[in-house]
C-alpha cells in the first residue's frame, strides 16, 4: 500500500519521535512533516531523519496552507500532533491554545475530509479525563478537563468524534499519559529539573510534590500511535498509558540520586493553580492492539538524563534568551518563603 502521512506538529517533541519511527520501520512510506515551528518546534528533533521527509512550513489554523500540502503531495493519512502544549504557559494566557488545539483541529479536519484522506488520527491526551484520584480512565470516562490547555485538547476531541458522526470521517483519538524522553522542551518538569541541576540550579516542585503522573516513555507513545493509525478501528478512542504512576517527588529523587544530587536541591514552590492531583490510565483498548510500552521509569529516566548529559548542544540555546524571561515570571511568582514548604519545622 502507498501511504503518504502528513505529521502535523512533527518537529516537536512526540512528533519528530514519530517520523524517526517511520524513517526506521517504514521507509516505503512518504513522510511530509507539516509545522509552524513554534517555541517548541525544532528542525534539529529531526535529524537523525534527515533525507526521510519532506518539510513544510505552515501553520494549521491556515486552511489554505493545509488543502494546498494535502493536495501537492496527494496525502492519504493525516497524525496530528501539532498543538500548544504546556499547561503552565496555558494559564498565563489561553488563546492560542484555543487557536491551534480547537480551531486548528477543526481546520485539519475540515481540509482532511475535503482531501477524502482515509485516515486521519488526532494525538490528545489523558489530561482530557481531568484528575482521576482513585480508578484509572477508560476511554468511556467523561471529560472533565481543568486547565486551559486541557479544555482546549478536549474541544479538539469532540470536533474530531463529531465529524466522525456527522460526516462519516476515518478519525482515531489517541490519548497519551506524560511522556518524557529526548528533544522534550526544557519547560516540562523531567527535561527542566534535568538540565536545572546540569546548571547547578534547584528544581521548583509545585505544592506538597504529591501529585502523581503516569509516564510514558516517548518512543512507547510514538509506537502506540502508529499502532492506532495501523490497526485502530475508525472512530475509536485509545488510551496510552504505562501504568508507572509516581508522585513528582519520588520522581525528582529518582532524577536527583541519578545526578548525585541531594533533597537539598528542591525548592519547594507555590502550587500550580487548579493542578490536576493525579492522572491515570485504562489502555486496555490498545493493548488489544498489540500495543504495551517497552521501557521502565528507571531506565527511560537513566536514558534520558544520559542523553540530555551529552546534549547541552541541544538545550542551552533553548534555556536561554525567551525561556529565561519565561522562567523568571513564572517560579518568580511561585516562590514561597522556605518556612511555608513542606517538612519545614
Ligand atoms: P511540543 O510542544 O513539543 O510540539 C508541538 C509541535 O507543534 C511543535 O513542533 C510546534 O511547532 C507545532 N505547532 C504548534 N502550533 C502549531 C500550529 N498552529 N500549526 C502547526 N504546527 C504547530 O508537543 P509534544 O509534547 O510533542 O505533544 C505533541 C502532541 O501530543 C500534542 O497534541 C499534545 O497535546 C499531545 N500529548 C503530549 C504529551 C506530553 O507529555 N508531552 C502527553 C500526551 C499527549
Ligand atoms: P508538566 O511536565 O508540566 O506536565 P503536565 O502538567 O502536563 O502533567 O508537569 C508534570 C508534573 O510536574 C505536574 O504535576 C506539575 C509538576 N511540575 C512541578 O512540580 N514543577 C515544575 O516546574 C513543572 C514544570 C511541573
Amino acid at each position: 500500500m502507498n501511504v503518504t502521512v502528513l505529521v502535523a506538529g512533527g518537529a516537536g517533541f512526540i512528533g519528530s519521535a514519530f517520523v524517526r519511527l517511520l524513517a526506521r520501520e517504514r521507509p516505503s512510506w512518504t513522510v511530509v512533516v507539516y509545522d509552524k515551528l513554534t517555541y517548541a518546534g525544532n528542525l534539529a528533533n529531526l535529524h537523525e531523519a534527515e533525507g526521510a521527509y519532506a518539510f513544510v512550513r505552515g501553520d494549521i489554523t491556515d486552511a489554505s496552507a493545509v488543502r494546498a500540502t494535502l493536495r501537492d503531495y496527494g496525502v492519504t493519512a493525516v497524525v496530528n500532533f501539532a498543538a500548544e502544549t504546556h499547561v503552565d504557559r496555558s494559564i498565563m494566557s489561553g488563546r492560542e491554545f484555543i487557536e491551534t488545539d480547537v480551531v486548528g483541529t477543526y481546520v485539519v479536519l475540515t481540509e482532511a475530509r475535503a482531501a477524502g484522506v482515509s485516515r486521519i488520527v488526532q494525538v490528545s491526551t489523558d489530561e482530557v479525563y481531568g484528575s482521576m484520584p482513585v480508578r484509572a480512565a477508560a476511554e468511556d470516562a467523561p471529560l472533565s478537563p481543568n486547565s486551559p490547555y486541557s479544555a482546549s485538547k478536549a474541544g479538539g476531541d469532540l470536533q474530531a468524534l463529531a465529524a466522525v458522526r456527522t460526516y462519516h470521517l476515518p478519525v482515531l483519538i489517541t490519548r497519551g499519559s506524560n511522556t518524557y524522553g529526548p528533544y522534550q522542551y526544557p519547560e516540562k518538569v523531567i527535561p527542566l529539573f534535568i538540565t536545572n541541576l546540569l546548571q547547578g540550579k534547584r528544581v521548583p516542585l509545585y505544592g506538597d510534590g504529591r501529585h502523581q503522573r503516569d509516564w510514558l516513555y516517548v518512543d512507547d507513545h510514538a509506537r502506540g500511535v502508529l499502532t492506532v493509525l495501523e490497526r485502530g478501528e475508525v472512530g475509536g478512542v485509545y488510551n496510552l498509558g504505562s501504568t508507572t504512576e509516581v508522585t513528582n517527588l519520588a520522581l525528582t529523587q529518582m532524577i536527583l540520586r541519578e545526578l548525585g544530587r541531594g533533597d537539598e536541591w528542591v525548592e519547594y514552590v507555590a502550587d500550580r493553580p487548579g493542578h490536576d492531583r493525579r492522572y491515570a490510565l485504562d489502555s486496555s483498548r490498545a493493548h488489544a492492539l498489540g500495543w504495551e510500552p517497552q521501557m521502565s521509569l528507571a531506565e527511560g529516566l537513566r536514558s534520558t538524563i544520559a542523553w540530555y548529559r551529552q546534549r547541552a548542544d541541544w538545550w542551552q540555546p533553548l534555556k536561554s534568551g525567551a525561556f529565561e524571561a519565561y522562567y523568571q515570571k513564572q517560579y518568580g511568582e511561585r516562590a514561597v518563603p522556605a518556612a511555608a514548604a513542606p517538612g519545614a519545622e
